[in-house]
């Protein structure tokens, strides 16, 4: 029953969240690095732009091969509505490797259901769970309750 929590972030908050998780599962945890900056005004267009045409970049190797773990947790910021660019070229590139998958999103709205649908589905497996954080809720400090309940969820769902 080994569990690995693997996100990308911008702006630090989908960080927050996926450490949260990590911890709850007591599991490794993997940052996916961008080969692409998206930094600045120029970068948030790029980023933005690219998610809605479903682009892929090149990443960073992982540190951790998902293909060892029972369960991957993956953690992505929205970006256009979707997931962000970073983790769909992560997911394109180790999905034949995920056993099962649960999935998470870090946004500034409330409309998780398209990037969390997006997710599930490049993924090529029904998460064990899901979970949508938000800006103000990550600022606040205030998710530990939806963790709580993600980890739960996963527990109860075969990863048990
Ligand atoms: C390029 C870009 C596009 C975004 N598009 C959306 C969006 O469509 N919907 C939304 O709710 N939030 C959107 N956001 C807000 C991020 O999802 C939100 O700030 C999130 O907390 C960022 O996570 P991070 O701190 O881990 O990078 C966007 C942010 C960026 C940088």
């Amino acid at each position: 029953m080994k569990a690995l929590v693997v996100y990308y972030t911008r702006d630090g908050r989908t960080k927050k969240v996926a450490e949260s998780v990590a911890k709850a599962l007591d599991c490794d945890i993997e940052e996916i690095v961008a080969g692409k900056s998206y930094r600045g005004i120029i970068g948030w267009l790029r980023a933005g732009r690219g998610a809605m045409k479903k682009v892929t970049i090149g990443i960073n190797e992982p540190k951790h091969d998902p293909a060892q773990y029972d369960l991957v947790v993956i953690g992505s910021p929205i970006w256009g509505g979707l997931m962000s660019i970073p983790v769909r070229s992560y997911v394109e590139k180790h999905k034949a490797k995920f056993k099962a998958v649960a999935i998470f999103v870090n946004l500034g709205g409330d409309n998780s259901a398209p990037g969390l649908k997006e997710m599930g589905d490049a993924c090529g497996k029904a998460p064990l769970a899901t979970m949508a954080v938000s800006t103000v809720e990550t600022k606040k400090g205030q998710f530990s309750g939806k963790v709580a309940k993600f980890v739960e969820e996963i527990l109860k769902g075969s990863y048990a």
